[in-house]
């Protein structure tokens, strides 16, 4: 279990009882009025007209009740969509047919996802072909894993024990297999596990695929990326403000636009921007003169890790 599965039960039931009880109020109130007031001969009918005052209770009555309903939705849902601060992320990509957790070590493990009890996790999820949805009943948690683009849940595990994840779209004619066992462990047995972690012996390339954000340092060198954006993206090149946007320190920030409204530089506008830098152009930089880039999801996402490291 995790703390997003609490607020989502308490709204199920409630909407569940909700429904139970007017279900049945009304239904037996329906009930008696048919036979109390049914056709008898010899009676005549008494139409009762129009009363406003009933017009407007039941209008009013209802409305308040459904405004009552979407804030206890509505505020769970928010609850459930926050990370908490300084949640640890963990890339998830989904792919037919199976599922791959990349730690923050850079180790990249099919199958399994192993947690630690108590610790706030944000997902960070992607596809790697079609679409795919990453589903925990266990944590109540489903969301879709789209090609070329980035979504995310976050949750943190509550009771040690096991879960599993499924896909919850369906993909192919494997979809039904596509699943991977989480786990979800006290501290002290987390650290073992931590400690097979972030070991690498593998030599330098898959070494660097292994730690994303020493891999995109590398990358950033080699795009020449500096060369606009200043060593280490510092937005100084050659002692003067450079040709391209600072990048230090500006992930999870809302950045002001040459049009419209600011924009959070998440990793979707991240991605966005290495691969049509101009959808979106930062305010006092008007000549967008940087190629698009054509790379790779590892590459984007190597890149997308250095750039959180520089502050
Ligand atoms: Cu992946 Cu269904």
């Amino acid at each position: 279990m995790a703390d997003t599965a609490a607020p989502i039960d308490s709204t199920y039931n409630f909407i569940f009882w909700f429904s139970v009880v007017f279900t049945v109020v009304i239904t037996v109130t329906m009930m008696y009025f048919v036979v109390k007031y049914k056709r008898r001969k010899g009676v005549p009918s008494e139409p009762t007209g129009h009363f406003n005052r009933l017009e407007i209770f039941w209008t009013v009555t209802p409305t308040i009740f459904i405004g009552v309903l979407f804030h206890v939705g509505f505020a769970s849902y928010i609850k459930n969509a926050t990370a908490a601060e300084g949640a640890t992320e963990i890339r998830v990509r989904g792919k037919k047919w199976s599922w791959e957790f990349e730690y923050p070590s850079g180790d990249r493990v099919p199958g399994e996802l192993t947690l630690e009890l108590g610790r706030p996790y944000k997902m960070i999820l992607s596809s790697d072909d079609v679409l795919h949805s990453f589903f925990i009943p266990e944590f109540r948690m489903k969301r879709d894993c789209v090609p070329g683009q980035y979504s995310f849940i976050q949750f943190t595990p509550t009771v040690a024990g096991d879960a599993q994840v499924f896909c919850a779209e369906y993909c192919g004619t494997s979809h039904s297999g596509m699943l991977a066992s989480v786990k979800i462990l006290p501290p002290a047995e987390y650290k073992e596990f931590e400690k097979t972690l972030g070991k690498c012996s593998e030599g330098p390339e898959i070494c660097d695929e292994k730690h994303p954000e020493r891999w995109g340092e590398k990358l950033f060198v080699k795009n020449a990326c500096v060369t606009c954006h200043g060593t280490a993206g510092s937005g100084i090149v050659g002692g003067s403000k450079s040709p391209g946007p600072k990048l230090a320190g500006v992930f999870n920030t809302m950045q002001p636009m040459a049009t419209g409204p600011g924009v959070m530089a998440d990793e979707n506008y991240l991605r966005e921007s290495m691969l049509r830098p101009n959808a979106k152009i930062v305010a006092g930089y008007t000549t967008v003169q940087m190629p698009a880039f054509v790379m790779k999801d590892p590459q984007i996402d190597a890149i997308i890790a250095y750039l959180k490291t520089l502050k």
